[in-house]
């Protein structure tokens, strides 16, 4: 092999190996979002003081999520209970049969979904209907007096509780 043809190639080899190395970190930054799970952070959803004992309350608040390279702003809303002790319970918005949205009747003092008729009391529990188990609690915290929340969302159907 002559002596140039020679440079040349172990020339294109050394610069292929640094455009390899810069090319790495480039790729894994625009891949890596496609596969993390979606995140978000605590959102306040409220004050605690407008939470009456016993009395379950539907919060309705922003919340911004980030999936992907895709950011996106969107109302959300969980159920709120202030518990006799002060303890507070904050319930996913979904019926754990098949996802519908449920309510509270005050006068029954339970919540009941529309959808197939489950019926749900205060802490959560089934009491009767197709609903495979308890309403879905969510993690939150309180602070200055503030409600803030984590909104998840579970798969319907199934006894166990499975995030989505
Ligand atoms: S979705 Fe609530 S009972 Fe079916």
């Amino acid at each position: 092999m002559e002596r140039r043809t020679f440079l040349t190639r172990i020339t294109g080899f050394i610069l292929g190996l640094i455009g390899l190395a810069l090319s790495i970190p480039l790729v894994g930054y625009v891949v890596s979002p496609a596969f993390r799970r979606q995140a978000q952070d605590w959102a306040e959803a409220g004050g605690v003081h407008e939470l009456s004992v016993g009395d379950p309350k539907e919060l309705s608040y922003l919340v911004t999520l980030q999936d992907g390279w895709m950011k996106t702003t969107a109302v959300k809303s969980v159920w709120a209970v202030r518990q006799p002790d002060e303890s507070v319970t904050v319930f996913s918005p979904l019926c754990t049969h098949l996802g519908c949205g449920y309510h509270w009747d005050s006068d029954d003092r339970e919540f009941k979904c529309p959808c197939h008729n489950s019926i749900f009391d205060i802490t959560g529990r089934v009491l009767s209907g197709p609903a495979p188990r308890p309403l879905d609690r969510l993690p939150f915290k309180v602070e200055k007096e503030r409600l803030f929340v984590i909104y998840k969302q579970f798969k319907s159907g199934t006894s166990k509780q499975i995030e989505l």
